[in-house]
C-alpha cells in the first residue's frame, strides 16, 4: 500500500507502538467502544480529517476510528505537540517502516508555522478528490478549530473571488493562512467549496475552538453541523482540570526542573484549566495567586483559599506565571520586564496570543538564548539610568501550550474520557447525516452519553456505584438507568 504522509522518522515506530500498547490499557473508554462497535462499523464511509495534538493518546483515538470503519488523515493542531514516535507508529500501522500500512499522518515536533498550515491543508486534501469530490473528507475532528477555519476562510475567499492581502496589523499566523489559501486557490479555484459541500460535520475538542464555532453559528456562517465535545461534562470537567493538574507540573519540571515548593506561582484565569493548574501548583507547595476577570470564578478561587489580585500587583513577586484564559494579551512585554530574575513564564491556553511574544522580542536590547528546544531565556539589558541590573526570564514553548510543548500532554486515562466523547460524537454526526436531526448549529452530546462515558471508566478505578431503588428513582423523578441530572446541573 502506498500513501502520502510526512513524519519525522518511521524507524521510531516500534518505540511508539510500545507506548501505544500501554496507553490502550489506560484508555478503557476507547477500548470499550472498539468492542461495542467494531463489528457494526458505524464509521464505514467516514473520511475524517483530524487536527489534534499527535500524541500517543491520539494514536489510540485514530486507531479506534479506523477500527470502527473510518478512513483518516491526521495533522497536529500545534507546532510543538507531536510525539514523533506516536506519529511514526500510526503511519506504519500493521506494516513495517519499509512498507507502512497505517494512516497518513502529517505531523512532527517543531514544525514551522508555514509547515503547520501545509499539514492542515494536507488533511483536507484527499487523493483523487480534485477530480472526484466524492473522495474528499466528509468529517472534521478538530482541536482549536484551525481545520474548520481553513475551510471557512477558503469558502469565503472563493465567494469573494480573491484572497485579500494581509495588513500590517495581521499576526504572522493569519498571513500564513492567507498564503496557504492563495496557493491552493491558484491550483484549484473551487477547492474549498467542494470540500465544504462534502462535509457532514465537525466535532470540536477544546474551549477555544468551541468559542469560534458558536461565533460562526451566531453569524449564520457555520457551513456544517458541529458537536461541542468540550462541554461534555466528562471532557471539560476532567481533561481541562485533572489533565492539567497532571501535565502542567510535568511540563514545568521537564523544562526547568525548578523546585515549585515555597515559590509564588501566579495563575491567570480560574476556569476549568485554571482550577487544575492552581491545584497542581499548590500540591507542589507553591503559594498560588490567581487573577480573574469574572466575579464568579474570582470568588471560587478565593473560597478555594487562593489570594486573588491583579497581575500588576504581583508581577514583581511571582516566580512562576501561567496563563490559562483562552484570551489574548494577558501577560504583556511591559509586565515581563518587571518580573524578578529567572521568573518562569508559560501558557497552557490553546493559542500563543495570551503572552505578548512579539512585544517581548521588541524590548530594547533583549536577547534570546536557547537553553534547549522549547526553553528560552530572554535576557534584559541593564539600564544604568533606571538603576536596573541585567535580568532574565525563562519562557516555555515560545508561549505555546507548555504541557504539550515541554511534556507529553495529558495522561491516557483522562484522554480516554475526552476521546470516547469524540468517537461517540463522530458516530452521532456521521450516522445521522441527512436525517435532519442536526442543522448548521452547535450541539452538545446528550447527558445519557456523558454518563455512559463516565461509566466506561469506573471499573478501572474499582469504583462501585450505588444503584437507585425504583422508589428512590420515582422520588427524584429520574429513571433508574439515568440520566440522573437535569441539563442545567453544573457538577
Ligand atoms: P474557561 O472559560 O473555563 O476558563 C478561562 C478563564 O479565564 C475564565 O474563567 C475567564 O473568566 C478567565 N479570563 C479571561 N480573560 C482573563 C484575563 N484577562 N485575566 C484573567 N482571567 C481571564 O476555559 P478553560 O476550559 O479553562 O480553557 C482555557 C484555555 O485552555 C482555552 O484556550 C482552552 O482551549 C485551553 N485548553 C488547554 C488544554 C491543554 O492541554 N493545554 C486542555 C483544555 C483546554
Amino acid at each position: 500500500m502506498t500513501f502520502d504522509y510526512k513524519v519525522k522518522d518511521l524507524s521510531l515506530a516500534e518505540a511508539g507502538r510500545h507506548q501505544i500498547r500501554l496507553a490502550e490499557h489506560e484508555m478503557p473508554g476507547l477500548m470499550a467502544l472498539r468492542a461495542e462497535f467494531g463489528e457494526a462499523q458505524p464509521l464505514k464511509g467516514a473520511r475524517i480529517a483530524g487536527s489534534l495534538h499527535m500524541t500517543v493518546q491520539t494514536a489510540v483515538l485514530i486507531e479506534t476510528l479506523t477500527a470502527l470503519g473510518a478512513q483518516v488523515r491526521w495533522a497536529s493542531c500545534n507546532i510543538f505537540s507531536t510525539q514523533d514516535e506516536a506519529a511514526a507508529a500510526v503511519v506504519v500501522g500493521n506494516g513495517t517502516p519499509e512498507d507502512p500500512q497505517g494512516v497518513p499522518v502529517f505531523a512532527w515536533k517543531g514544525e514551522s508555522l508555514e509547515e503547520y498550515w501545509w499539514t492542515a491543508e494536507q488533511i483536507l486534501t484527499w487523493p483523487g478528490a480534485d477530480t472526484n469530490p466524492e473522495l474528499g473528507p466528509n468529517m472534521i475532528l478538530d482541536d482549536g478549530g484551525d481545520a474548520t477555519l481553513l475551510v471557512h476562510k477558503g469558502v469565503e475567499f472563493e465567494a469573494a473571488g480573491a484572497v485579500p492581502e494581509a495588513t500590517e496589523e495581521d499576526p504572522e499566523e493569519y498571513r500564513l493562512i492567507l498564503e496557504t489559501l492563495r496557493k491552493s486557490l491558484a491550483a484549484n479555484p473551487r477547492k474549498w467549496t467542494a470540500v465544504a459541500d462534502g462535509l457532514l460535520g465537525v466535532t470540536e475538542e477544546t474551549t477555544t475552538g468551541v468559542h469560534r464555532l458558536y461565533q460562526l453559528a451566531e453569524q449564520g456562517k457555520l457551513l456544517f453541523p458541529a458537536i461541542n465535545v468540550n462541554d461534555a461534562v466528562t471532557k471539560s470537567k476532567f481533561d481541562n482540570k485533572y489533565g492539567i493538574r497532571h501535565s502542567l507540573p510535568d511540563g514545568i519540571n521537564r523544562a526547568t526542573d525548578v523546585l515549585m515548593g515555597g515559590k509564588t506561582a501566579v495563575v491567570c484565569g480560574y476556569g476549568d484549566v485554571g482550577k487544575g493548574a492552581a491545584e497542581a501548583l499548590r500540591g507542589q507547595g507553591a503559594r498560588v495567586v490567581v487573577t480573574e476577570i469574572d466575579p464568579i470564578c474570582a470568588l471560587q478561587a478565593a473560597m478555594d483559599g487562593y489570594q486573588v489580585t491583579t497581575l500588576d500587583k504581583v508581577v514583581g513577586e511571582g516566580h512562576i506565571f501561567i496563563t490559562t484564559t483562552g484570551n489574548k494579551d494577558v501577560i504583556m512585554a511591559s509586565d515581563m520586564v518587571k518580573m524578578r530574575d529567572k521568573a518562569i513564564v508559560g501558557n497552557i491556553g490553546h493559542f500563543d496570543n495570551e503572552i505578548d511574544m512579539a512585544g517581548l522580542a521588541r524590548v530594547e536590547g533583549v536577547q534570546k538564548v536557547e537553553i534547549k528546544p522549547q526553553v528560552h531565556e530572554w535576557v534584559f539589558a541593564a539600564d544604568p539610568a533606571a538603576g536596573t541590573q541585567q535580568r532574565s526570564i525563562i519562557v516555555l514553548s515560545e508561549g505555546r501550550l507548555l504541557n504539550l510543548g515541554n511534556a507529553t500532554g495529558h495522561p491516557s486515562f483522562v484522554m480516554s474520557n475526552s476521546f470516547a466523547n469524540q468517537t461517540i460524537a463522530q458516530i452521532e454526526l456521521f450516522t445521522k447525516a441527512g436525517t435532519g436531526e442536526y442543522a448548521k448549529q452547535v450541539y452538545v452530546l446528550p447527558k445519557v452519553l456523558d454518563e455512559k462515558v463516565a461509566r466506561l471508566h469506573l471499573a478501572a478505578l474499582d469504583v462501585e456505584l450505588t444503584e437507585l431503588t425504583k422508589e428512590q428513582a420515582e422520588y427524584l423523578d429520574v429513571d433508574v438507568a439515568g440520566p440522573y441530572k437535569p441539563d442545567h446541573y453544573r457538577y
